[in-house]
């Protein structure tokens, strides 16, 4: 599919600042629209075929999902947010892998349980997608894996567009004649104004330890960014801080460690928990995942934490079973940060 003539002329038309706000809001109404959710009503066994096919479609608006070959295609550049459900089979272990284009595993569902139980594990991130990018589920190829489902939607799979890259795409595609359009805070355009995004992963475990005279409380750090829009979110540090007021939509998954119970809190500001993870099952490898708005105000800050004691730990690996994304849902003053750049000013000033 390729984008309607027109909006690619719309997409030329955005190189001056002066009008572009208005027209990319018209455009958003009527042209930048993505969304899909679908379910699976059988169960599948690893196999050659390890794409996970749908067969109940419950929303696919702007039809980039083809639930037949279980893809989704990238019509409109942008930030997207894909959350992801599947059963575990019985007497099964699970593993199924978030994939971007042929063979980018973005992050994974896993659980190392041949245990004859029944259960479901979640995982979420958001992803910036160009043009024709693919992403789907892929099943583990060995028989040794299955995932679940019936009548009664065990597996499912959601995306959405966050935020249409209208003016990345100007920059990608268009001559750059005002580099201020690249810094993290454009002044004068208010998409810098009202879209923060980020959604990272770690790719190493957690392990407490009992650890006298260390630093208490530090937040768990990042080693891969798949989206960072606004730059609010210090990786190294894993540390968000709000530069524009609003509702915020924050989701985590954490993998549990073998032995080791888990522990890992969203935590505002200095010590305030504001939702948590906790498995202290004897079981292997596997998922928790928690999700929940807040409601922030610049120089706010939201992390997660760890529980440092010995005996306590997280689980993740090269294929991200720890992932934690958060979005701007709402702004909370649309109008002061359309009308009033100094105010907004003031916001982008006090980033870290
Ligand atoms: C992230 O935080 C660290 C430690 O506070 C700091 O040294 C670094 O400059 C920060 N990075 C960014 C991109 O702000």
């Amino acid at each position: 599919m390729l984008l309607p003539a027109g909006l690619l002329i719309g997409l030329l038309c955005l190189n001056r600042v002066g009008s572009a706000w208005g027209f990319a809001r018209l455009l958003d109404d009527v042209e930048l629209r993505s969304a899909f959710s679908v379910a699976r009503t059988s169960s599948m066994e690893g196999g050659p075929k390890m794409t996970v096919t749908f067969d109940s479609v419950y929303v696919n608006i702007g039809g980039d999902f083809d639930a037949k070959s279980g893809l989704f295609r990238c019509r409109i550049p942008g930030a997207y947010y894909f959350s992801f459900t599947v059963g575990k089979f019985p007497h099964k272990d699970l593993s199924v892998m978030l994939m971007k284009n042929r063979n980018e595993v973005q992050a994974i569902v896993y659980e190392e349980n041949a245990g004859e139980e029944r259960k479901v594990q979640s995982q979420s991130v958001m992803l910036q997608l160009e043009f024709g990018d693919t992403v789907w589920l892929r099943l583990h190829g060995d028989p040794r894996y299955a995932l679940y489902s019936n009548t009664g939607h065990y597996t499912t799979f959601n995306g959405y567009l966050v935020y249409p890259d209208v003016y990345g795409y100007q920059t990608h595609h268009l001559h750059h004649h005002d580099n201020q359009a690249t810094d993290h805070v454009r002044p004068g355009m208010t998409d810098g104004e009202k879209e923060s995004a980020f959604s990272v992963g770690r790719t190493q475990s957690i392990v407490g330890v009992n650890q006298l005279g260390m630093p208490q409380h530090q937040p768990v750090s990042f080693d891969t960014a798949f989206v960072n829009i606004g730059e609010d979110f210090n990786v190294t540090e894993g540390v968000f801080t709000c530069r524009i007021p609003g509702a915020y939509y924050f989701s985590f998954n954490v993998g549990k460690m073998p032995q080791k119970t888990l522990s890992v809190k969203l935590m505002k500001n200095r010590l305030e928990v504001q939702a948590m993870i906790y498995d202290d099952s004897q079981g292997e490898k596997a998922l928790q995942s928690q999700s929940l708005m807040l409601s922030l105000k610049p120089g706010d800050t939201v992390w997660l934490y760890s529980h440092q004691r010995d005996g306590f730990g997280a689980y993740s690996n090269h294929a991200k079973y720890i992932t934690f994304t958060g979005f701007l849902v709402y702004p909370q003053f649309p109008a002061a940060a359309t009308t009033n750049t100094a105010t907004s000013q003031s916001y982008a000033d006090k980033k870290p």
